[in-house]
């Protein structure tokens, strides 16, 4: 998977959109830990706060082809110290072509330099997600903690 790269989420209201359709997925939702569908004005007023926080940050992955470059997913850090919990999705019409992959990885390699305190990724994968979960192993996270309802991903800057 080459050519994509991450920009973050800019306070316009074509990414506040973007992220409210995807959010709205019903795929992300059920793997989501809050699965109720969300009004546009409460969105609205999440990503504004969000993007006013400096201890999250939120990237939007771009794909290129010939013609264009095009968001293709999400991927969110909630800082905390030297943590940072990762919740990503990936477009409904661009999944199983390797971008759920190469999200988490590229923002393995970008929080890094975002958060130079940050020492460790996490994140909270439903036990049924075994997509999302195939794609932590394969970027070098390992399941720290397993309850009923998720397994948790730590990875070790
Ligand atoms: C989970 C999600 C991010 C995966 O994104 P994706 O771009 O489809 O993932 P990838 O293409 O990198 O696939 C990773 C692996 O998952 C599995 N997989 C993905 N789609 C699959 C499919 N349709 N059938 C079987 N296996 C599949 C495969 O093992 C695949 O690896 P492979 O292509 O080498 O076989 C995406 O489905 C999504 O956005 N889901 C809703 C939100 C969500 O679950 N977010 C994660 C919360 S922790």
């Amino acid at each position: 998977m080459s050519g994509c790269l991450l920009r973050y989420a800019a306070d316009n209201e074509e990414d506040c959109r973007l992220l409210y359709n995807w959010r709205n997925d019903a795929e992300v939702r059920k793997n989501s830990f809050h699965q109720e569908e969300i009004a546009y004005e409460d969105h609205e007023k999440w990503f504004h706060a969000v993007l006013k926080d400096p201890n999250r940050r939120i990237y939007i992955m771009m794909a290129r082809d010939i013609m264009r470059s095009f968001p293709v997913g999400v991927i969110r850090a909630d800082v905390d110290g030297d943590e940072a919990e990762l919740s990503y999705s990936i477009d409904r019409d661009q999944r199983s072509k390797g971008y759920g992959t190469e999200i988490v990885n590229l923002a393995s390699e970008e929080i890094p330099f975002d958060y130079p305190d940050v020492k460790k990724l996490t994140a909270k994968v439903k036990t049924d997600n075994t997509y999302s979960q195939t794609i932590f192993v394969r970027n070098g996270f390992f399941p720290a903690k397993r309850l009923p309802e998720y397994i948790l991903y730590l990875k070790r800057l």
